[in-house]
């Protein structure tokens, strides 16, 4: 068997067997096809068939397919909450209410808000940016950058948070903005997916040196606390990125230690530096 296919078979006897076998009373699902919703929207940051043809296992990337296996093992191991992925399924799906979202964040002549289809063309010039792309491992295509931001926007309908679209005197210049971690990452409460919200930035280059991540990124920090309760988050760069790590610091982050990306291929991009915000340390 290739090793292909020894995966997809993976994947069958996970959603088809192993899960509904473990089911639990307090579990939201039992069904194999309940399961295979749950972790492939997951997977894919929205309703599945958005983006992959059916049936899944056999079209979508590698990388995809490795993704959705590893968040049903993580259901298995008990590090994946069940209940808050098949909620984040539903929303996509409008299956629940879920909270309003203001329709963006202002503070002078910035602008944070939700992603509109005229985004893509300026997101997907600046993911081809070598300059941005700097420390990422390949630069991106308008189809890849036109994925990245729906799945951004679709953070919202999830989460209640996500990346805000950045606009600096009415023009698109970036996203900064907030992410439940759904990996598993190699850093003290990592290993538990979706429990822990990272704060992340990627601005044109023209933008760079005015102060416009840290100030959004204040805005963003405010409105996690008030609106959404959250107090807790990390940021990671890669560590020749001190760029990134100077806006941490500049939001009183405090840096914690170092992991290596376990998405980021082996090679210099692949040590990242971790800073965390504890509440007492939310600078105004
Ligand atoms: C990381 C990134 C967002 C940082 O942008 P930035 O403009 O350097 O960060 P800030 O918005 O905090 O601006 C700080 C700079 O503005 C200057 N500045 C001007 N007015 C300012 C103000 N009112 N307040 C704060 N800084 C101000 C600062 O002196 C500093 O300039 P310097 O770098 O020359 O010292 C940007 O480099 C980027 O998008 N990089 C590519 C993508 C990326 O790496 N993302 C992070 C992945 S982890």
């Amino acid at each position: 068997m290739s090793a292909a296919a020894d995966r997809r078979a993976h994947w069958r006897d996970l959603v088809a067997r192993r899960l509904p076998e473990a089911a639990r009373p307090g579990w939201p699902v039992h069904l194999d096809h309940c399961f295979a919703r749950i972790l492939l929207d997951n997977a894919c940051g929205g309703p599945w068939r958005d983006s992959v043809k059916p049936p899944a296992h056999a079209t979508m990337s590698a990388d995809g397919l490795e993704h959705a296996i590893a968040l049903g093992e993580a259901v298995l191991a008990g590090t994946a909450d069940l209940a808050l992925l098949n909620r984040q399924s539903l929303a996509w799906r409008g299956k629940i209410a879920t909270a309003p979202v203001p329709d963006g964040l202002r503070d002078g002549d910035l602008l944070l808000r939700r992603w509109r289809p005229a985004d893509t063309a300026p997101f997907a010039a600046l993911n081809a940016d070598p300059a941005v792309m700097e420390f990422f491992p390949r630069l991106r295509t308008e189809p890849e950058s036109a994925a990245e931001a729906g799945s951004y926007d679709r953070r919202f309908v999830a989460d209640g948070f996500g990346p805000w679209a950045l606009e600096w005197d009415s023009r698109f210049v970036g996203f900064v903005g907030a992410f439940r971690i759904m990996r598993a990452m190699p850093f003290p409460g990592g290993e538990r997916i979706g429990a822990t919200v990272e704060i992340g930035w990627r601005l044109a280059r023209d933008a760079w040196g005015q102060g416009l991540a840290t100030r959004a990124a204040r805005l963003t920090l405010a409105d996690l606390a008030g609106r959404c309760g959250i107090r807790s988050v990390v940021a990671y760069a890669a560590s020749g990125n001190r760029r990134s790590q100077a806006v941490m610091e500049r939001l009183g982050m405090v840096q914690a230690e170092t992991f290596a990306h376990p998405a980021v291929p082996e090679g210099p991009l692949r040590s990242h530096v971790l800073y965390r915000l504890e509440p007492a340390e939310i600078s105004a």
